[in-house]
C-alpha cells in the first residue's frame, strides 16, 4: 500500500508559511499584488480566477481582476498588459487561460514583463529553466517538485519518466527534474512514444500529464515508484449529483496498491499549483524591492 501526499496538506503548510512572510513585507510598506486578466465567459476559466482571487485575500495579498468581454481585440489586451507592466503597485500578472477564439496567446505570454510573469511561461523565464538558472518557474511543475521536497522524496540518480511535453507542465517538470540539485536521469514521454508501457516500468519517479482519464494502469508502474498524477479529467459519475466526478491520468486504486508515494485527485497536485502561485506572488513583490527570494 502506498503512502498518499496531499497537495491539501502541503499546500496549507506553505499558505501558512506565506501568510507571515506577507505580513512582514506589508510592514515594511510592501504589499504583494497580483493582476488577474479573465477575457471572456468561459465557465472553468471563471472558476479558476475566482479561487485564485480567493487565495490572495485568505493571505493578504491584494488581487486585482481585470475582466474584458469575448469580443475583446490582441490590441486592447496587450495594451490592458503593458499598463499593467508598467504600474510599479502590481508585481504579478497572470492573464487566465484558454482565451477566446482569435486571441493569441503566445503574444500575451510574451509581452507580460518575465519581471511581473508569475505564471513562468515568457520564454526568458523558461530558457532560465533550460539553464539551470530558475527564476519564476510555472506553477504546476513548481507544485510537483515542492510535493517530492516535502515529502523527502530523493530525486538524485533516480529514473524520472514525465508523460507529456507540454510548455505548461511536462517539459518544465522534465527539465527541472534534470538539472542540478535535483539530478534525475528523465525520460520525456509523448503521443509518440513507442512501447510507453516499457519506458514508463523503468521509472523510479513517473508523473503523468497527458490529460486522459486514468490512462495510467498498474502494468505500466513499477513496484515501489513515485507516482505523481497531474492530470485533471471530468469523467461522468451517475452516482454524483453533477453526473461528472474528477479522475487524474492515472487508475488510482490499481496502481495505488503498487506505487511507494502516490498523488490524489483531487486533493494533489491542482491546490499546489495556487499555492506556488502565490509563492511567485510574493517572490516577485519581494525581487522587484530588492529583496532575496523566499526560501521554500
Ligand atoms: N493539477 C493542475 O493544477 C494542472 C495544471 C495544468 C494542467 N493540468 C492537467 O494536466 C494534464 C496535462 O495538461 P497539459 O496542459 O500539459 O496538456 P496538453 O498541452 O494537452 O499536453 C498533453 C501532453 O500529453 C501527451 N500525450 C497525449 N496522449 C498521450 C499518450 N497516449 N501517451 C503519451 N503522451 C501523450 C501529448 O503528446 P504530444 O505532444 O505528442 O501531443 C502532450 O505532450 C491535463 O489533464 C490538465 O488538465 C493540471
Amino acid at each position: 500500500m502506498s503512502e498518499l501526499i496531499s497537495g491539501k496538506t502541503i499546500s496549507m503548510q506553505i499558505k501558512d508559511e506565506l501568510r507571515s512572510e506577507v505580513e512582514q513585507l506589508k510592514s515594511r510598506g510592501i504589499e504583494p499584488c497580483l493582476a488577474v486578466i479573465l477575457v471572456g465567459e468561459d465557465a472553468a476559466s471563471a472558476i479558476y480566477v475566482r479561487n485564485k482571487k480567493k487565495a490572495c485575500s485568505d493571505l493578504g495579498i491584494r488581487s486585482v481582476g481585470h475582466d474584458l468581454p469575448d469580443t475583446a481585440t490582441q490590441d486592447e489586451l496587450e495594451n490592458l498588459v503593458q499598463e499593467l507592466n508598467d504600474d510599479p503597485a502590481v508585481h504579478g500578472i497572470l492573464n487566465q487561460f484558454p482565451l477566446p477564439n482569435g486571441l493569441n496567446e503566445t503574444r500575451v505570454i510574451q509581452k507580460i514583463s518575465p519581471e511581473k510573469d508569475v505564471d513562468g511561461l515568457h520564454p526568458l523565464n523558461a530558457g532560465m529553466i533550460a539553464m539551470g538558472q530558475p527564476r519564476f518557474v510555472s506553477c504546476t511543475p513548481y507544485g510537483v517538485l515542492q510535493m517530492l521536497k516535502r515529502s523527502n522524496i530523493d530525486t538524485s540518480g533516480k529514473k524520472a519518466v514525465v508523460l507529456g511535453r507540454s510548455n505548461l507542465v511536462g517539459r518544465p517538470i522534465a527539465t527541472l527534474l534534470s538539472s542540478k540539485g535535483w539530478d534525475s536521469t528523465v525520460t520525456v514521454c509523448h503521443s509518440r512514444t513507442a512501447n510507453l508501457a516499457d519506458v514508463t516500468s523503468e521509472a523510479d519517479i513517473l508523473i503523468a500529464a497527458i490529460g486522459i482519464p486514468q490512462y495510467v494502469t498498474a502494468n505500466m508502474v513499477k513496484e515501489g515508484a513515485v507516482v505523481i498524477d497531474v492530470g485533471i479529467n471530468s469523467i461522468e459519475d451517475s452516482s454524483k449529483k453533477s453526473g461528472t466526478r474528477l479522475v487524474g491520468d492515472v487508475s488510482f486504486e490499481e496502481v495505488e496498491a503498487k506505487a511507494s508515494f502516490i498523488t490524489p485527485v483531487p486533493g494533489g497536485v491542482g491546490p499546489m499549483t495556487i499555492a506556488m502561485l502565490m509563492v511567485n506572488t510574493v517572490n516577485a513583490a519581494r525581487w522587484q524591492n530588492g529583496l532575496p527570494e523566499l526560501q521554500i
